[in-house]
């Protein structure tokens, strides 16, 4: 299985001004067999930078391409119902038991707001077969209504549970815009409430970004036995040059021995855009 995998590409007033085209045309370049893109695709939750982002994932030649939201994707109350058209239409998740939900504004009052949809949140599970494989992917959505920090519902990870529960599948990763193990000033506040349910859940891997750094980790519970990874992925295309380091990641043959992770760096030339990979590992 080959992943492609790209964050932070954050379509607005933190997008760079270089060319798009030559990006896709790079990110096109590797073959895929699944796309994983780690949120934050817009600067301030406008129509029109969902838009952009939905033009430039449908861009992409590999036909699994999956989504989660970002914090800069959820500062508006049309969110869910914007990466619904947008993005990816669900079905989303609900939480086991509403009546224990202890996420905030999980749920916008009809008193205040006219929405088709009140359930802001965007949680799923996509079944792919790659290579003679079912790859399951579970979408959890770590971003909190209109903040930068994150937090998981436990009824939202219990539903998760119960639908991961009937399906057959060989291989789970789970996408999610916040990192559950090294976190920035905008952290996954209750981030053991999703490691706990990597672990439960035999995930092989997570997949996030949101820092605009990269870091490859590993996790090994000492106590219980379980292991897993997670990769964060730095911006693809933000303004802050140099502060962000945009890049995309490749991770060839992933999870087996012959194993092949490069990170390739995007850099802004005189006369376009300059590609420098590096092969982790080597
Ligand atoms: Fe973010």
């Amino acid at each position: 299985m080959n992943i492609l995998h790209i964050s932070d590409i954050h379509f607005g007033p933190y997008h760079w001004a270089a060319d798009d085209k030559i990006v896709l045309d790079r990110l096109n370049a590797f073959p895929a067999d699944i796309v994983l893109n780690s949120g934050d695709m817009t600067s301030d939750s406008l129509q029109g930078e969902f838009e952009q982002a939905g033009a430039f994932l449908a861009g992409l030649v590999c036909e699994n391409v999956v989504s989660i939201l970002g914090n800069h994707d959820k500062y508006s109350k049309r969110s869910h119902e914007m990466f619904r058209t947008h993005i990816y239409d669900g079905p989303f998740i609900q939480p086991k038991d509403t009546s224990l939900v202890k996420k905030k504004k999980l749920y916008i009052s009809p008193k205040t707001a006219r929405l088709n949809d009140y359930f802001t949140d965007v949680n799923f599970l996509r079944l792919f077969e790659i290579g003679g494989e079912k790859v399951l992917i579970v979408g959890v959505d770590t971003n909190l209504f209109q903040s930068d920090s994150g937090y998981v519902d436990w009824q939202i990870l219990a539903a998760l549970g119960d639908e991961i529960d009937k399906l057959i599948y060989d291989r789970a990763l789970l996408l999610a815009h916040h990192s559950v193990l090294s976190t920035d000033e905008d952290p996954l506040i209750n981030s053991k409430r999703l490691t706990d349910f990597i672990l439960a859940q035999n995930i092989e891997a997570t997949f996030c970004g949101h820092t605009h750094e990269v870091d490859i980790l590993q996790v090994t519970d000492v106590i219980n036995g379980g292991i897993f990874r997670q990769f964060m992925c730095g911006s693809l295309s933000s303004v802050n040059i140099p502060r962000d380091k945009n890049m995309f990641c490749t991770y060839e043959n992933f999870g087996t021995s012959n194993e092949k992770i490069t990170v390739t760096r995007i850099i802004p030339t005189a006369d376009g855009i300059g590609f420098i990979e590096t092969h982790l590992g080597e």
